[in-house]
């Protein structure tokens, strides 16, 4: 496994698979990996030649009051778990490589950023579509992939690809659970056992209001009421949001149908958390 800091070096290693006739699958990540970074790896191998894992933190997308400095960067055990993931390059611009003081340019996709994520943490998604785009300038993939848990985060970077013309093919990989139903997530380290503990009323509102709305209850209001009734019993667990949005528009629903997807955020403590789900799709453990 190779470790490219360089943005030209990166440029030309994939330069040269292309002229190789391989594709390249690109796999974006802040780094601190978990199984399910190590699963998208997994898919990105099993849809292309070679496969770039990008780690960087991105300061664009932290707010002031956010994680940035704080945020984990086990950088050597990132590369050891890649390393025995058959990955084939690991790619770490330096933050000031990527963003010299004269960096001046942002991408912003419009609509699809402006509720959920996108109204609690502004500029979120503006700061993502940048470094996306960069990326994809400097690896040049023919594939990328990004997780259904940030699927507002993976719609955002559809819509940027479409509109940008971009001839990437853009898979999305669902949710990976730890066995109690916690999404995976770098942030999860942050959590003391009680806030782990806490953490389950993500999962258990998804599996609750699924529940609901198996058996015939499809008013998106009152779904959201109980499910605001459930999750407020747990003082320590502030809600952020909590809302049902079609899939594609992520625009509020008033009624279920099959583009339903129930998506949460909160904090516990001073960690924000997010989770969501299909609710006319039954998901297992
Ligand atoms: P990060 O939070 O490190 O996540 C990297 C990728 O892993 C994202 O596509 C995310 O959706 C996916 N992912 C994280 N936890 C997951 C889980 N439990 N199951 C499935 N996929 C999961 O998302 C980012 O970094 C950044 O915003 C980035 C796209 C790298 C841009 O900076």
């Amino acid at each position: 496994m190779e470790i490219i800091t360089s943005v030209a070096e990166m440029t030309a290693w994939s330069n040269q698979r292309l002229k190789a006739a391989e594709t390249i699958a690109l796999v974006p990540t802040m780094g601190c990996l978990h199984t399910g970074h190590l699963s998208l790896l997994r898919t990105a191998q099993g849809a292309a030649d070679v496969v770039v894992l990008s780690i960087f933190v991105n300061p664009l997308q932290f707010g002031p009051n956010e994680d940035f400095s704080r945020y984990p960067r086990p950088f050597t055990a990132d590369c050891e778990a890649i390393a025995a993931n058959q990955g084939d390059v690991v790619f770490a611009p330096q933050p000031s490589s990527f963003y010299p003081d004269d960096f001046a340019t942002t991408v912003t996709v419009r609509g699809l950023t402006a509720g959920l994520c996108g109204a609690s943490r502004p500029g979120h998604f503006d700061g993502v579509s940048t470094v996306v785009a960069k990326l994809f300038h400097v690896v040049k993939p023919n594939i990328a992939v990004f997780g259904q848990k940030d699927f507002q985060q993976l719609a955002v970077i559809k819509a940027m690809t479409a509109d940008l013309n971009w001839d990437i093919e853009i898979i999305g990989h669902p949710i990976v659970r730890e066995s109690d139903g916690l999404a995976m997530s770098s942030r999860n380290r942050y959590l003391s056992p009680t806030e782990r503990q806490s953490a389950l009323c993500l999962w258990q509102g998804l599996h609750n209001t699924r529940h609901a709305v198996k058996h015939g209850e499809h008013n998106c209001h009152s779904l959201l009421a109980q499910l605001r009734a459930q999750i407020s019993t747990d003082p320590t667990v502030e809600i952020d949001y909590l809302s049902i949005v079609d899939d594609t528009t992520l625009q509020p629903q008033t009624q279920i149908d099959t583009h339903s997807i129930l998506a949460m955020a909160i904090k516990i403590g001073t960690t924000r958390l997010i989770d969501n789900g299909y609710l006319t799709l039954e998901e297992s453990l």
